[in-house]
């Protein structure tokens, strides 16, 4: 995330500085992902069928990679109670803490069917998944690659503080 501090021009906020947040994604067709991604996306699509949605029917699959190599999937549970449900990434990245403590996450992949099958556009993770997701970058002090799918594409991005401009982690306490 680059941030660069702009001019503006309005004669009213002359004093008023403007930051612009660049995020850089990477947008990319199905096969131009390199084995490992199309594996983990594959694996995402995969765990859909493991999503417990009766409420939305939204069934949203997310599949991670650890630095060791190690697959670990989710996928949305939900409840009578709305709130008590859990999305994909959640689901998928406690566990792989759960199981594996010591072990960064590389990349995590995030696939989302409705009622007419596979999303269009590539799928938007909520509020809540990007601060976890960022939350485990700074556990490990290791960026989490993040592929989101659509039919029309995937995109790609570094990192999940490009999802999550000005983000709120452990240092920011101190
Ligand atoms: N959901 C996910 O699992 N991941 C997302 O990125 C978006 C939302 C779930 C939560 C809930 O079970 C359903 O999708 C509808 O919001």
């Amino acid at each position: 995330q680059q941030i660069s501090p702009s001019h503006h021009h309005n004669i009213s906020t002359l004093k008023m500085k403007e930051i612009d947040i660049h995020i850089r994604v990477e947008h990319y067709q199905l096969d131009e992902l390199n084995t490992a991604d199309r594996e983990l996306v594959d694996l995402a699509l995969k765990a859909t069928h493991g999503a417990y949605a009766p409420y939305s029917n939204f069934y949203v699959g997310a599949a991670l990679r650890l630095a060791n190599g190690i697959i670990v999937t989710g996928a949305n549970q939900e409840n009578a109670a709305f709130p008590s449900s859990l999305c994909a990434e959640r689901t998928a990245l406690f566990a792989a803490q759960a199981n594996y403590p010591d072990q960064p996450v590389s990349t995590l992949a995030i696939v989302a069917r409705n009622a007419n099958g596979l999303l269009d556009e590539p799928v938007s993770p909520c509020g809540a998944c990007r601060q976890v997701i960022l939350g485990v970058e700074d556990r490990y002090k290791q960026p989490i690659r993040i592929l989101l799918y659509g039919k029309k594409g995937v995109y790609s991005v570094m990192s999940a503080k490009d999802l999550l401009p000005l983000s709120f982690v452990d240092s920011s306490m101190k």
